[in-house]
């Protein structure tokens, strides 16, 4: 039964997650069978498969893209233990209670509906799914359905996360919304979490828990050094402080505060380095380079200074994206 082995799998991953060549290997078999069970493979090149889905504010991944995620190994492996970890510490703080789910961006593979259910009876967990990109949420029903995972699914929504209203939102003990990319760019995480938040009960848990960007500054490197020394200059975004602001009563901004750093010092600084933190669940998190969505962004510093100072603000209209003036 295909349910079975992608339990064990899903199960090798969770103890192995400081090996990679296991996590790799793992991820690579579970991707092999969902391929082979949603043919996801012979809708082919398509442009319709390619082209990414405009939504309220941000873009949505195309449904080959989105596939693509589960590839993004030690991504995969740390969602996957920090999902895990939070439904045993809610049966914990709700025994005997159903966990509600609601896993907003599903993609075709759902991955954290079919790595996770199989952990659990279907007693114990209960998902609704919701997915801007019809032909993903399409494929995500199909391995749902092979997996025999459907007793664990109430809803399936075709819908976009930045305005839609969750029925009974209350009930959800967990929102799930890897929706993300490296600095932010693009896609509607931000959004998501200021429209579905106010929605949802003060306890529920978010998956990931927060995204915060920094810019740090770096020194010319010392003889004898190996490594640039470096320092964090300025926290540019956290983004569950920024949309702490909404109660549910206010449309989302045209961009939040903007943050200025000073350039200036006797040590002349050599780079500017901005990080894209992505806290999972308690102490896991991605780090710089762990994953395509903590890659840094490394820009020179020129001297002399053109100008002292360089001010960031993240904009989410007309685009979604972290923007830098000087
Ligand atoms: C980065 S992929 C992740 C897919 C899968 N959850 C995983 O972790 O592998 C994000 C998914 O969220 C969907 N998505 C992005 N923005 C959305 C929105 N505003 N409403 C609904 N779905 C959205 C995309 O279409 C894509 O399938």
């Amino acid at each position: 039964m295909l349910r079975n082995t992608i339990k064990e799998l899903s199960t090798t991953i969770l103890n192995n997650q400081s090996d990679f060549d296991t996590i790799k290997n793992t991820v690579d078999e579970i991707h092999k069978h969902y391929l082979e069970t949603t043919n996801i493979g012979e809708l082919g090149e398509g442009m319709q498969h390619m082209a990414a889905v405009p939504t309220a504010s941000g873009m949505a991944l195309s449904l080959n893209h989105a596939a693509a995620c589960l590839l993004d190994y030690r991504r995969t492996a740390k969602l996957l233990d920090g999902m895990v970890t939070l439904i045993r510490e809610k049966q914990q703080q709700h025994p005997n209670e159903i966990i509600n789910i609601f896993y907003a961006g599903c993609g075709p593979y759902a991955p954290f509906v079919t790595l996770v259910a199989p952990l659990f009876k279907a007693s114990e967990v209960q998902f609704s799914v919701l997915e801007i990109n019809a032909a993903s949420i399409k494929s995500a029903e199909k391995l749902i359905n092979a997996l025999e995972l459907t007793d664990y699914v109430k809803e399936y929504y075709t819908a976009d996360a930045v305005t839609f209203q969750i029925p009974d939102a209350k009930k959800y003990q967990i929102l799930f919304s890897e929706t993300l990319d490296a600095l932010l760019y693009r896609e509607s995480y931000v959004p998501i979490l200021w429209n579905m938040l106010p929605q949802v009960s003060e306890n529920c848990a978010v998956i990931p828990n927060n995204v915060i960007v920094t810019a740090s500054l770096t020194y010319p490197e010392q003889e004898g050094e190996a490594t640039k020394k470096e320092k964090q200059a300025a926290e540019i975004l956290n983004v569950r402080e920024a949309v702490k602001i909404n109660d549910g009563s206010k449309s989302l901004p045209e961009s939040f505060a903007p943050i200025t750093i000073n350039l200036e010092s006797d040590d002349k600084y050599y780079s500017m380095i901005v990080d894209t933190k992505v806290h999972i669940h308690n102490d896991i998190w991605l780090h710089r380079n762990e994953s395509s969505l903590s890659i840094p962004f490394e820009m020179e510093i020129a001297h002399p200074l053109d100008a002292p100072n360089v001010t960031f603000f993240y904009e989410l209209k007309p685009s979604v994206e972290l923007k830098l003036q000087n």
